[in-house]
C-alpha cells in the first residue's frame, strides 16, 4: 500500500473516509471546491508523482456535478505524473443510457466512459452496473463488483421461509436469480411495460404469489416508482403485505422513502454506494461495500508492486 494514495471528490464523503479505515490509510490531500459561476476548483495538496492513485468518486445526483469533479481530479493527478489512476466508481451515473430507445438519442453511458478515458483514467472500479455491456463502452480495464452477497448476508434474518424473491423487469432477471440462489428461495417475474418517461404498467407475473411475502430486488431505487407499481401488482395478484426491497444503489430521489413506506414495503436493504437519503424511510437498513472495495484495492495494489 506504501505507493498508493486514496483521494475522494465530494459525492460520497462517508464512504470514502469508510474505505480509507478498511485500507488503514488516510485520505490524501484533495481540495475540491466551486468557482462563483460554478465551475469546479480542484487542487491536489500533496505529491501524486509515481503513485498509484485510487479517486473515489460515484456519479450519483448532482451527477454532472460529480462527474465533472471526478474527470477534474484524473486530469489532476495525470499532469502531476501519477503511475496510475484508478476511479472507483462506485454507482455509475447514466448507466441507464446504455442504448438507443429509438433514433436521434445519444447513448450517455458510453460518452461517460469516452470522458472517463480521456481526462487519464486508467481503471475503473464499480459496483453493480446496471449492464455488464457499459464495461463493453471502455478500452481500459473495468471491474465490476457485486454486493449481492454482502446484501444477502444481511437479508438472511429478515426473510421469511415463505418469501418469493422477485424480478421488477426482464432487464432484473438475471441479478434477481442471483438473489434467489443465495437465499433460496424461488424466483418470480414481472413483466412491465413502459407508458411514458416516468411511469411504467406491469402487464404479466411469471410465478406463483398468492399468500407469500415478496423480496424485490433491484440495482437502483431512483424515484420509487418501478418499485411501488411492483408492489401493487403482486397486492393485486393476493401476495402477503409483507414486502422487503433490496437494492444497491439507494438514490432515493425526491419523496421515493415516503411512497415506498406508503406502498407498504417494512424493510428496505441498500448499501453505502450513494449517500444516505436526507429523509430515510423507517425499516432501511444501509450495509458498506467499503469492505469489499478495500478487498480490491488492496489486491489491485498488490499487483501493481509486484509487477513494478
Ligand atoms: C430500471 O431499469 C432500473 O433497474 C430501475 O428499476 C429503475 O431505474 C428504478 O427507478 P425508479 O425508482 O425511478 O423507478
Amino acid at each position: 500500500m506504501e505507493r498508493m494514495t486514496l483521494l475522494a471528490g465530494t459525492a460520497n464523503p462517508v464512504l470514502a473516509a469508510a474505505l480509507a479505515r478498511e485500507l488503514g490509510v488516510e485520505l490524501g490531500g484533495c481540495e475540491v471546491r466551486r468557482f462563483p459561476d460554478g465551475e469546479v476548483d480542484v487542487r491536489l495538496t500533496a505529491s501524486v508523482r509515481r503513485r498509484e492513485v485510487f479517486v473515489v468518486q460515484p456519479t450519483c445526483p448532482p451527477v454532472n456535478d460529480h462527474l465533472v469533479e471526478l474527470l477534474a481530479v484524473a486530469d489532476a493527478c495525470r499532469r502531476s505524473a501519477a503511475a496510475r489512476v484508478v476511479a472507483v466508481v462506485p454507482y455509475y451515473g447514466y448507466a441507464r443510457s446504455d442504448k438507443r430507445h429509438g433514433r436521434r438519442e445519444p447513448i450517455t453511458a458510453s460518452l461517460v466512459a469516452g470522458l472517463m478515458e480521456a481526462a487519464g483514467i486508467d481503471h475503473v472500479l464499480t459496483v453493480d452496473l446496471h449492464t455488464t455491456q457499459i464495461e463493453g463502452f471502455f478500452r481500459v480495464p473495468v471491474d465490476t463488483l457485486s454486493a449481492v452477497p454482502v446484501l444477502c448476508e444481511a437479508l438472511r434474518d429478515r426473510v421469511p421461509a415463505d418469501a418469493v424473491v422477485v424480478a421488477p423487469d426482464a432487464g432484473r432477471v438475471a441479478l434477481a436469480t442471483e438473489y434467489a440462489d443465495l437465499l433460496d428461495r424461488p424466483l418470480v417475474v414481472l413483466h412491465k411495460r413502459r407508458e411514458s418517461g416516468t411511469e411504467t404498467r406491469v402487464t404479466h407475473i411469471v410465478g406463483e404469489v398468492r399468500g407469500r411475502a415478496c423480496v424485490l430486488v433491484d440495482d437502483m431505487i431512483s424515484t420509487g416508482g418501478t418499485i411501488v407499481e411492483s408492489v401493487g401488482a403482486l397486492r393485486d395478484a393476493g401476495a402477503r403485505p409483507d414486502f422487503t426491497v433490496v437494492a444497491t444503489h439507494g438514490l432515493l430521489l425526491r419523496d421515493a422513502a415516503a411512497r415506498l413506506a406508503a406502498a407498504g414495503v417494512g424493510t428496505l436493504v441498500v448499501t453505502d454506494t450513494v449517500p444516505p437519503a436526507p429523509s430515510p424511510p423507517p425499516g432501511l437498513h444501509v450495509v458498506s461495500v467499503a469492505p469489499i472495495l478495500a478487498d480490491f484495492i488492496r489486491r489491485t495494489a498488490a499487483e501493481t508492486r509486484d509487477a513494478g
